[in-house]
C-alpha cells in the first residue's frame, strides 16, 4: 500500500460499496443463510462490512438483504457499531439485488438516497478477507478504465456438459480465469448496464463486467487478486474461515 499512496490520501474522487447479501446460502445447507452464520461469535456479514470500514477513503457502504433479515441487520449494525452502512432491500437474485443497491445512490431509487460515488466496489458479503491495498487497486483502475475486477488462474479445467451429462467441449486453461470479487465501476457505466439489462440477464447472469461489456462497450481490467478473495460457499467453509479469523486474532 505504502508504494501507491506514499503517504498521500490514495483517492481523490468519491467511492462506494454495494455488498449484496440477500441470498439463503442454499448450497451450506443451512436454515441460517451464510452471511449471518457466526465466527467466533460475530456475524460473518460484519467482518467483511469491518474490512471496507476501515479504509478511510471509502464513503459508505450499502448492504442488500432480503426483507426478512432487516432487522437482524439493524441489530448488527447497531451492536458491531459500523457508522458507514445504509441498508436495502435484496432483489430474487443477485443481479437484481445490486441493482437495486446501485439504485440507493439514484434519483430512482426508493430508501435511503445517498451521495452518488464516481467510483462503486461491488463485492459479496460472503468474502471476508479482503486488504486495502487490493481494493485500491481495483479502485484506481475502475476510474481509469471504467471497470475491472478480481480473477483468479483456473485451478481445474472447465469443461461444457450436454444436457444428457457427456463431455461437450473442453477450454483451454490458461486462457480462461476465475472471476472472483471485488469488482469495481465507475458508477454512472454500471448504473446504466443495469438499466438495459434485459429479464433473462437478470434472471441467468452472474457477471456484472460483462454488463458493463454488452450494454456499455467498457470492457474491464481484469487484477489477478490474492487466493484469500474465495467466498464461504459450502458449511466446511464456515470453519476455514473460522481458522482464517483465529490465526489472524493470534498474530495481532
Ligand atoms: N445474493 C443476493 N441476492 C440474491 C442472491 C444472492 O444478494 N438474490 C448475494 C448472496 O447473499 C452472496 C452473494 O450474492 O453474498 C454471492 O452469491 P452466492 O454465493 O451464490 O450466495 P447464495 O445465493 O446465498 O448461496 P447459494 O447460491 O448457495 O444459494
Ligand atoms: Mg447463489
Amino acid at each position: 500500500l505504502s508504494e501507491l499512496t506514499k503517504g498521500r490520501c490514495p483517492v481523490n474522487f468519491p467511492v462506494a460499496v454495494v455488498l449484496p447479501a440477500a441470498g439463503s446460502g442454499e448450497r451450506t445447507g443451512l436454515s441460517t443463510p451464510k452471511q449471518f452464520c457466526k465466527i467466533l461469535g460475530r456475524p460473518l456479514i460484519s467482518y467483511t462490512i469491518h474490512a471496507f470500514e476501515r479504509v478511510f477513503w471509502i464513503d459508505s457502504i450499502v448492504v442488500v438483504v432480503a426483507k426478512e433479515s432487516h432487522d437482524l441487520m439493524t441489530d448488527i449494525i447497531q451492536k458491531y457499531n459500523h457508522t458507514k452502512v445504509k441498508i436495502v432491500e435484496g432483489g430474487s437474485t443477485r443481479h437484481r439485488s445490486i441493482f437495486n443497491g446501485l439504485l440507493a445512490f439514484s434519483e430512482q431509487g426508493f430508501g435511503p438516497k445517498l451521495q452518488k460515488p464516481k467510483v462503486v466496489i461491488i463485492h459479496d458479503a460472503v468474502r471476508p478477507f479482503l486488504e486495502e491495498d487490493f481494493l485500491l487497486k481495483i479502485t484506481l483502475a475502475a476510474n481509469k478504465q471504467g471497470a475491472s475486477g478480481a480473477v483468479r488462474p483456473l485451478v481445474s479445467t472447465v469443461v461444457a456438459a450436454t444436457t444428457g451429462g457427456y463431455l461437450d467441449h473442453s477450454l483451454e486453461r490458461a486462457r480462461y480465469r476465475a472471476s472472483e470479487m471485488p469488482q469495481g465501476f465507475i458508477y454512472d457505466i454500471i448504473y446504466q448496464a443495469y438499466q438495459h439489462c434485459s429479464e433473462a440477464e437478470f434472471k441467468f447472469g452472474t457477471e456484472c463486467l460483462e454488463l458493463a461489456l454488452q450494454h456499455c462497450g467498457t470492457s474491464a481490467v481484469l487484477i489477478e487478486g490474492p487466493s484469500s478473495l474465495w467466498k464461504v460457499t459450502h458449511k466446511q467453509d464456515l470453519a476455514s474461515a473460522e481458522a482464517v479469523i483465529k490465526e489472524s486474532l493470534s498474530q495481532s
